[in-house]
């Protein structure tokens, strides 16, 4: 084989008129010599990012299992490890570079060990090349793209002790039947979507991942049937814009909102999705999250910016009317809402007044939660290449200021919970205190609490007794 195919970012950008993405079944197709490549070998694999990223984990950790592979979670009984990264900020990136150094230490000990990276970095040319010159030892690197051809790639590592490097930068297709090693035997994801197309002017997401393409509505639905039959209480439909869903599928197939209907209706306790755009969001999808008891009242409603000259240069596609709009209309509708967003601050030329215009909305929606961000130039985005005036130091002061807000409204809406009972899916022994147990309410927040009786999976009543910052604790009743 042809074992060196780096990515090309600029080709990422390209989306062809009409491209239907292919529907690929039984995607992995193992001959014998690759299922038996890892008998008696350890694999581990190392996840960044987003809950896309822990879904391409559990399938990379499937296709490793059917090569025979052990999984290990002592990095020095490996013979395989993985670095599945994130592209979405500088920071990220830094880490992945310096774990890559760490994990030197591990192959100079046991030359035989194959160093592998895919997900969103492996898409992004400069840093493969770079990866590639700085650790030589990398063997193995494949995008978002090919995730099915790891056998091939490991084979040619192992029988010709070459380099596998085989990156695409495809529109994409749908890949169907993978394996996959799923991290918790109650709580699933499922993802119902690839890719973006909406191309915010910072996202680095569109070129990593390729174009937007909707699994059919009957595969997720058989998947979903699976989970419950299998004993799953929880499933999170997953995309980097889920209520996009369907559009690049024929009308027939129908929208998120059908989805979300008919993912109610296999009877799993709890439905969760994940991530939210505003503009794609209709009536009748909040009408199916308003409807349907199994559907959590929790929804994650990225807002990014609160101005609007900083919304337009970010391509958001919606003012801050519109988003207001659309959180009065969910908070009106669907009863004990819980809402959490996204922040970039310090966009290229963000003004005072930009800022305090994100402050305002922050004041009137209130959220239950937030992920806050400094804006980080992603190489090859529109953004990146913006004129920007506002220096460093000013963008962290906006940040501490907005971060001090949002901790304020998250312990004002933890409080109010307080004296009242609430329904947990019980996640296991909390990391600090065994005697404690830990999970999730309806609306997305974790409770620390004190058992009696009920096992980890169980949905049991728990009084909250404390609303804390960035938890709750409680009893069970
Ligand atoms: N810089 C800072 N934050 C970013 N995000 C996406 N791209 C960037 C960037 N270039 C944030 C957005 C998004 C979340 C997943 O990460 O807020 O919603
Ligand atoms: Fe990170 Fe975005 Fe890739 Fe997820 S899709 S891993 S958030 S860059």
């Amino acid at each position: 084989m042809n074992n060196i195919s780096l990515p090309d970012l600029n080709k990422a950008r390209f989306r062809s008129a009409g491209y239907k993405a292919e529907i690929i079944r039984n995607a992995l197709d193992l001959n014998d010599v690759q299922r038996n490549l890892g008998s008696g070998l350890n694999y581990h694999v190392i996840t960044y990012g987003c809950q896309a990223n822990v879904r391409d984990g559990e399938v990379i950790s499937g296709i490793l299992e059917e090569m025979g592979y052990a999984h290990t979670e002592l990095l020095e009984e490996a013979d395989i490890i993985i670095l599945n990264t994130c592209a979405i900020r500088e920071n990220a990136e830094k880490r992945v570079i310096g774990e890559i150094g760490f994990l030197q230490n591990y192959k100079r000990i046991k030359p035989s060990l194959i160093l592998g990276l895919c997900g969103c970095m492996a898409q992004e040319d400069v840093i493969v090349k770079q990866i590639m010159e700085m650790f030589p030892s990398v063997q193995l690197i494949f995008g978002t793209h090919n995730i099915f051809e790891l056998p091939k790639l490991i084979e040619n590592i192992l029988v010709n002790n070459e380099k596998s490097v085989k990156v695409y930068s495809r529109q994409g297709n749908i890949y169907e039947g993978l394996p996959s090693v799923r991290t918790s035997p109650f709580k699933a994801s499922i993802n119902i979507m690839d890719g973006c197309d909406k191309f915010c002017t910072y996202c680095i997401v569109p070129y990593t991942r390729g174009q937007q393409r909707s699994r059919l509505r009957e595969d997720v639905l058989s998947e979903a049937r699976q989970l419950v039959s299998a004993g799953y209480k929880e499933i999170m439909l997953l995309g980097q814009n889920v209520n996009a869903y369907g559009k690049d599928l024929s009308s027939d197939n129908g929208d998120f909102a059908r989805l979300l209907a008919e993912v109610a209706e296999t009877g799993i306790p709890r439905i969760r999705f994940m991530t939210s755009h505003p503009w794609d969001f209709t009536d009748e999808m909040v009408d199916a999250i308003a409807k349907y008891d199994n559907i959590m009242p929790f929804v994650h409603l990225p807002l990014q910016s609160g101005s609007n000259s900083v919304l337009k240069r970010m391509g958001r596609r919606y003012t801050n009317d519109e988003y207001i709009a659309l959180f009065d209309k969910l908070k009106s509708k669907v009863n004990e809402l819980a809402v959490s967003t996204d922040i970039i601050v310090g966009f290229p030329d963000e003004t005072d007044e930009d800022f305090e215009d994100t402050l305002k909305i922050v004041e009137y929606c209130k959220y239950d939660n937030a992920y806050s961000f400094i804006f980080s130039p992603r190489p090859g985005t529109p953004a990146a290449k913006m004129t920007d005036s506002i220096p460093m130091e000013v963008k962290k002061e906006r940040l501490q200021r907005l971060n001090g807000r949002l901790a304020y409204y998250s312990k004002m809406n933890n409080l109010k919970w307080e004296g009242r009972t609430v329904e947990v899916l019980i996640d296991g022994p909390s990391k600090n205190n065994p005697t404690v147990y830990s999970g999730y309410t309806p609306q997305s927040k974790l409770i620390n609490f004190t058992l009696k009786e009920g096992q980890i999976g169980d949905i049991i009543n728990v009084k909250v007794t404390e609303g804390r910052k960035n938890s709750l604790n409680g009893e069970q009743e």
